[in-house]
């Protein structure tokens, strides 16, 4: 592998509650279950990465509460270099209060605490670590001028960039182009973009300038869009538990596999098995695979 994939964003503590079906706005219903896991997009993503094969660090904050430390040590026992997360005092850090349904679909709510504290003046005093970095991952759980300011220093530095637009919203198409790799799901391509049609919104893409395009799909694969190419890469039917943290398993295998000089859709492919392995398991962090669950869940593949 040529350099380290380095993360910038959010690292959440995930209170988990799960029931047989979601509320209704204005209802109340029992729960069956009460855990906490480690989260965060920007975490997951990092320990995903990493758990793969990457050297990786990240970039990013918690607060000065016993979540922080929790959260950091996690971080640090899956290899992930936190030399760069900052502790933020008389902040908490960030939380996601998630419910999970019987049939392991979820909703999710962030407070985002120190996460909205990570700042364009923080990645000012981490610029050496984007030198010698071969990739960069972004989500959209930091302030969007955060991770604008992160894609001028990749691009200073020759840092490929993948962003993960999630959670969904408009973003500018300035900042879109400077993408080298867009992965959303239908619903962020459609709001990032303000086009519903996949294909049309995937071109206009590749008009700005954004060379790669991967649609994730769930359970029916992903819709990979180049200037060149359009190929679905079918999904895996496995039995699912939880799809938490399915697309930062996703996005983590996939930036490793492109690290270690691997084609695109070969990519696609480490990110779909890793997606696949995790919803069967529970939790965001530890339901995340091995790179060698991922080599035995592609010598099985049972779709050919
Ligand atoms: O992508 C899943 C993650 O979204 C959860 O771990 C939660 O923390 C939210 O950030």
């Amino acid at each position: 592998m040529s350099g380290h994939i380095l993360v910038v964003g959010s690292i959440n503590m995930d209170l988990v509650v799960r029931t047989e079906r979601h509320p209704k706005p204005g209802e109340t219903v029992l729960g069956t279950q009460f855990q906490t896991f480690p989260g965060g997009k920007g975490a997951n993503q990092a320990v995903a990465a990493a758990r793969s094969g990457g050297k990786v660090k990240m970039i990013g904050r918690v607060g000065n509460d016993p979540f922080g430390e929790t959260l950091r040590k996690g971080l640090q026992e899956n290899q992930v270099d936190t030399t760069c997360v900052l502790t933020t005092p008389d902040t908490s850090s960030g939380v996601a209060l998630i419910t999970l349904d019987a049939q392991g679909q979820n909703t999710i709510v962030v407070a985002s605490g120190a996460n909205a504290l990570l700042s364009p003046q923080d990645l000012r005093d981490f610029a050496p670590v984007f030198e010698g970095a071969s990739i960069l991952l972004l989500q959209l759980e930091i302030p969007l001028a955060t991770v604008a300011r992160a894609i001028a220093l990749a691009k200073l530095y020759g840092v490929r960039v993948i962003l993960n637009p999630a959670p969904a919203q408009p973003l500018p198409p300035n900042l879109l182009a400077q993408v080298d790799y867009l992965i959303p799901n239908q619903y962020e391509l459609a709001l990032a973009t303000g086009i519903e049609v996949v294909s049309l919104a995937t071109d206009a893409l590749h008009g700005l300038g954004t060379p790669a395009v991967i649609v994730t799909l769930g359970g029916n694969g992903a819709f990979v869009s180049t200037p060149e190419q359009k190929v679905h890469i079918q999904g895996h039917t496995v039995p699912v538990v939880d799809t938490v943290a399915a697309g930062d398993a996703f996005v983590g295998a996939f930036a490793v596999a492109l690290a270690e000089g691997k084609d695109l859709l070969e990519a696609v492919e480490w990110g779909n098995a890793a997606g696949a392995i995790t919803v069967m398991r529970p939790g965001a962090q530890p339901s995340l695979p091995l790179r060698e669950e991922i080599t035995a869940f592609l010598q099985n593949d049972r779709r050919k």
